[in-house]
């Protein structure tokens, strides 16, 4: 065999040596018993005599060369032991890279404005399931049986008496079944609707129920605290306009709109040029839902109010497309960093 060929493939192989292993395979390959270099030696004895100083000094130094670079490249990926755990070298001296931080979701950010304002108004927090009972969601607040207004709320059935809530008003007669009046609460949670989705439709929302109710309450009051929240939360210019609405559960219900906080009433693109913004329903609530818990409506009166919490987001904001909330899009979410509140 030539030995510049032996050569050139020794320094080929242990060159492309990766591991401890790959390195113990080329050793085996050129010196273990069967190497290539034991075989070359042991073919010297049938050279010629004048021939075999020479293979032998040419073998001798091709051993050498493959135990130098076997030594040269084991320094070089690292010496490891088969056995050793591999420690990779720390520069404790580095500046740390920047690590991914989370955020609250934009949602949870408005919630967490919503409440802070409305206990800072002595409002309380109630809350309730998700999965609810057909009486909670629609019997008790005054959607008669078999009533279209319940078509108001496309509903998602889980069985014949158990649904997802449509809103979050179940939750006003589960605390007043447990309660005596006066009470204020508020009532955020997820709520569900059977929709078409579409940029401003989403099949899963949110709300925030509002309740107050003690002797004689009235429309004033409702008034007075509504502004008095959306001040907090838009600004302290915002004026209200009710209109009439209507729903089973208070009597008399209203829209409630507020004036614009991009124009402030003159007309831009966030109000469509109304200088108004409708912002969330309301009303007195009705005597029948009264009864309903056990409370004396002659006795006792109060307002509820319901707040869309991915609506003032979108608001706030200027997000054009609801379904955008729960898109998982980090893009999205990276654009609302964390608000004061
Ligand atoms: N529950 C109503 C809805 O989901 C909102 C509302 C709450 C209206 C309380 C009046 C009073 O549309």
């Amino acid at each position: 065999m030539d030995p510049r060929l032996i050569e050139s493939s020794i320094r080929d192989d242990i060159a492309a040596c990766a591991t401890p292993d790959d390195l113990e395979a080329a050793r085996v390959k050129y010196l273990g018993r069967k190497g290539a270099l034991t075989a070359f030696l042991r073919s010297i004895g049938d050279a010629g005599a004048e021939e075999r100083p020479r293979l032998g000094a040419e073998a001798n130094r091709l051993k050498a060369l493959v135990e130098e670079l076997l030594d040269a490249r084991r320094a070089e990926i690292g010496g490891l032991d088969d056995n050793e755990l591999y420690v990779a070298p720390v520069d404790g001296t580095l500046p740390a890279s920047g690590g991914a931080v989370g955020r609250r979701h934009v949602i949870s950010q408005t919630l967490r404005r919503i409440k802070s304002i409305l206990e800072g108004m002595g409002y309380r927090l109630a809350r309730g399931p998700e999965v609810e009972l057909e009486y909670y969601n629609f019997q008790a607040l005054n959607f008669p049986e078999e009533h279209p207004s319940r078509d108001l709320q496309d509903t998602f059935y889980v069985s014949k008496d158990i649904l997802l809530r449509t809103h979050t008003s179940p939750i006003q007669v589960r605390f007043m079944e447990e309660h005596k009046p006066p009470l204020k609460i508020y009532a955020p949670g997820r709520v569900y609707r059977n929709e078409a989705i579409d940029p401003s439709h989403a099949a899963e929302f949110h709300q925030v129920e509002g309740l107050y109710i003690d002797t004689d309450v009235s429309m004033a009051d409702l008034r007075g605290d509504l502004q008095f929240f959306l001040r907090g939360l838009f600004g302290p210019d915002t004026d209200l306009r009710f209109k009439p609405h209507f729903f089973p559960f208070t009597e008399p219900s209203i829209d409630v709109d507020m004036t614009c906080f991009g124009c402030n009433g003159s007309g831009c693109g966030i109000c469509g040029q109304t200088g108004w913004i409708e912002i969330l329903g309301a009303g007195m609530v009705h005597p029948n839902v009264l009864r309903a818990v056990g409370y004396d409506p002659d006795r006792y009166s109060g307002f509820a109010f319901g707040i869309g919490v991915d609506r003032i987001a979108m608001i706030r904001h200027g997000i054009t497309d609801i379904r955008m909330f729960l898109a998982n899009e980090l893009r999205f979410l990276e654009q609302f960093p964390e608000m004061e509140s």
